[in-house]
């Protein structure tokens, strides 16, 4: 099927609610543009999957995107950053459009530690996928080779968030048992990076049980500020975009339970639709 190649929206992708996250900054900053945000809740969390399989997803979410008219996706998951973005750009773009593009949330988020961490020990916590692909330790190395990064994988955090439980007190636990593991694993980490886009919603528990010196850091304002500074950089694919303020929202699950959670978190009514990505 041919691409439609008439200027379109932006597309936001996760595995479920965690893109919420970065889509409110992202529209926070440039309010103007169309938005489409595709949660594949249904199939999420896709922290445990294997790389082929979050490979599959993501390539069949970001293709469908593009079906409905995306110039632009962002990849607002770590997961599929992680395990996916190089091959979608490198294997998949040239076959199917080569003027499209997909960028991720991981270089944006690494190179910002760069100025936050003043012991140089920073802490990222994320899911077991990304945790295991080493992609924060690669990509911060690159960039700053002074800091010394521990990885911790936070495998409840992402079930608690789907299931509408990360205000509740079971969270606590949870919460509080990875904190006090990584400040075990490193006491000097002073930064510590929420490497998935779904542990923003865990925030007010995170802050409860950090150290009162150890900084936190969501992503949505570093990948929102990059975007903006891509799109000043890249004219020709601001041109690609379509710019009326809107935003759809779709959901491999059922819409009533999607827009539940989504209208809480965005702060305003969500009507979603459902989309079936297999
Ligand atoms: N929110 C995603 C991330 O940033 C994925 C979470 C999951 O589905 O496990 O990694």
């Amino acid at each position: 099927m041919t691409l439609p190649q008439t200027p379109g929206p932006i597309g936001v992708f996760d595995s479920g609610y965690g893109g919420l996250t970065i889509l409110r900054q992202i529209r926070a900053l440039l309010p103007r543009y169309d938005y489409l945000y595709l949660g594949d809740n249904a199939r999420a969390p896709y922290g445990p999957r294997s790389f082929p399989l979050v490979l599959e997803f993501t390539t069949q979410a970001v293709h469908r995107l593009f079906e409905m008219g995306c110039q632009l996706v962002i990849l607002a998951c770590n997961t599929a950053s992680a395990k996916a973005l190089r091959t979608i750009q490198q294997q998949c773009l040239p076959g199917w459009d080569p003027n499209r593009r997909v960028l991720g949330v991981i270089r944006p988020t690494a190179e910002c530690v760069g100025e936050l961490s003043a012991t140089r020990h920073v802490g990222v916590f994320a899911t077991e996928g990304t945790i295991a692909s080493q992609t924060y330790n690669l990509e911060i190395a690159k960039l700053h080779p002074d800091i010394r990064v521990t990885g911790l994988a936070c495998p409840m955090w992402v079930p608690l968030v789907e299931n509408g439980e990360a205000e509740g007190d079971g969270a606590d636990y949870f919460v509080r048992e990875r904190i006090e593991r990584i400040m075990a694993l490193d006491p000097e980490i002073d930064t510590i990076i929420l490497g998935c886009t779904h542990y923003p919603l865990l925030l007010n528990k995170i802050r409860l049980y950090a150290p009162s010196h150890v900084r936190i850091i969501p992503q949505g304002d570093y990948v929102a500020s990059s975007l903006r500074d891509y799109l000043s950089r890249h004219g020709e694919m601001d041109l690609r975009l379509t710019k009326r303020a809107s935003c759809r929202y779709f959901t491999t699950e059922a819409p009533e339970r999607f827009d539940a959670s989504a209208s809480l978190f965005m702060a305003s009514p969500v009507e979603s639709e459902r989309i079936d990505l297999s």
